[in-house]
């Protein structure tokens, strides 16, 4: 679970709260994918404020980075946050925004756009989010990727629990990639278009109804659809574990040449990168995403996090968070090395809002901020390896 709050923090969350939310009756509607939320106050003051931003401001990450780089992160909302004793962060947390449109020049949706949220019924496509995701990307001068079109996990019980014929999944997955990606043609840059379809032995997984259903084929005909819908945006493989030369990664290397032979439109291949300092960190990285840019593919880091053993008190120690920046240089590192890896994505920037202690007991102090948006080592290793490339890639 959440370690406990510092004071500070906790001052900041209630007074935004209670200023914007009632109750927490009123909390748990806004999380409900299928309710629409009260315009959000904090947007329109975000973007008064971003009129006078100066995208340059060397003391950012975006502001450092090389020409044409994308150095983005994962917005805040759905998924674990529904269940966090906060409102939903991006729509409310005016400090948390003014931060992200700062820092970053790239957005990925952490959950506004997975099927549980943008498809909630069958009938009805709550876009709500995720339109106000790219709005504020769009007044930020922010790209976007998209995550995610076909996956086995965040889908909305109607479908996973749903009695269609093959020929009724079909239609519904060729209609939400005809309906979600045409409603963003021309703003998204990057489409995860399936995500994590094998397992560590490099197989197709068993719990992705649309593989167990319709077959393997299915995600051929997915970056078919997607690609009708945008011609523009890059359409990707993204998966966990496949950082390094392995089965996972081997069973991408195969399929997307099986693909790209037969011309299905597939632009690009990216490691999440959910790190620990656990294990070590996997020193073949470049050397694997170079193997996919060798293909011709476009390559991306998209979610990284590196995730601490937090001792006794829960404050990682000097030594963790250095070997935490080191990682988050290397991986930064790596994808600068290869050509063709030109956005680079880290799963949240603030601890106050990370998955991690969520999902990992335990563990946690996983982003480049602290709850209270201090820069840690790890901001400061991404920030110096952007600036010592700059002009030079
Ligand atoms: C996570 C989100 O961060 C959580 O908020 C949510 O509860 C579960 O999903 N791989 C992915 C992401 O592709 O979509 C996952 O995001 C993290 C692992």
């Amino acid at each position: 679970m959440r370690r406990a709050r510092t004071p500070r923090t906790a001052f900041r969350a209630s007074r935004i709260t209670t200023a914007l939310v009632a109750a927490p009756l009123a909390v748990a509607a806004l999380a409900a994918p299928a309710t629409a939320a009260p315009a959000p106050a904090a947007e329109e003051r975000s973007t008064q404020r971003a009129e006078g931003r100066n995208h340059h401001d060397r003391d950012t990450l975006r502001g450092v980075a090389p020409k044409g780089f994308s150095i983005g992160t994962a917005v805040a909302g759905g998924g674990h946050h529904a269940e966090q004793p906060y409102a939903d962060p991006f729509a409310y947390d005016v400090e948390y925004r003014d931060v992200m449109a700062r820092q970053f020049n790239s957005l990925s949706a952490e959950n506004q756009m997975k099927w549980e949220y943008i498809h909630p019924t069958r009938d009805f496509y709550n876009f709500y989010p995720a339109d106000a995701i790219v709005r504020y990307a769009q007044e930020n001068r922010q790209v976007v990727r998209g995550h995610t079109l076909l996956w086995h996990s965040q889908n909305p019980a109607w479908l996973e629990e749903g009695d269609f014929s093959d020929e009724e999944l079909r239609e519904i997955l060729h209609e939400h990639i005809t309906k979600v990606v045409g409603r963003y043609a021309g703003r998204i840059q990057q489409w995860d278009v399936a995500n994590e379809i094998f397992d560590e032995n490099g197989e197709y997984r068993e719990e992705n109804i649309w593989i167990r259903e319709l077959g393997p084929e299915i995600v051929a005909d997915a970056f078919r659809w997607a690609h009708e819908a945008d011609p523009r945006a890059k359409l990707f493989f993204n998966d966990y574990g496949v950082e390094s030369f392995n089965a996972k990664s081997d069973a991408y290397y195969e399929l997307i040449q099986e693909l790209t032979a037969d011309g299905v439109p597939v632009h690009g291949f990216a490691p999440q990168s959910h790190l620990s300092t656990r294990y070590g960190f996997p020193g073949d990285l470049e050397a694997n995403l170079q193997r996919f840019a060798d293909l011709g593919l476009e390559t991306a880091i998209t979610e990284l996090d590196v995730r601490i053993d937090l001792p006794e008190g829960g404050e990682p120690t000097a030594a963790q968070q250095a070997q935490q920046a080191d990682y988050y240089r290397r991986a930064l590192e790596a994808c600068l090395g290869v050509d063709t890896c030109n956005s680079f994505t880290i799963w949240g920037f603030t601890d106050e809002y990370s998955w991690v202690p969520v999902f990992f007991p335990s563990e946690g102090s996983a982003t480049v901020m602290t709850e209270d948006y201090e820069r840690k080592p790890a901001y400061y290793a991404l920030q110096d390896t952007l600036r010592s490339v700059r002009g030079k890639r």
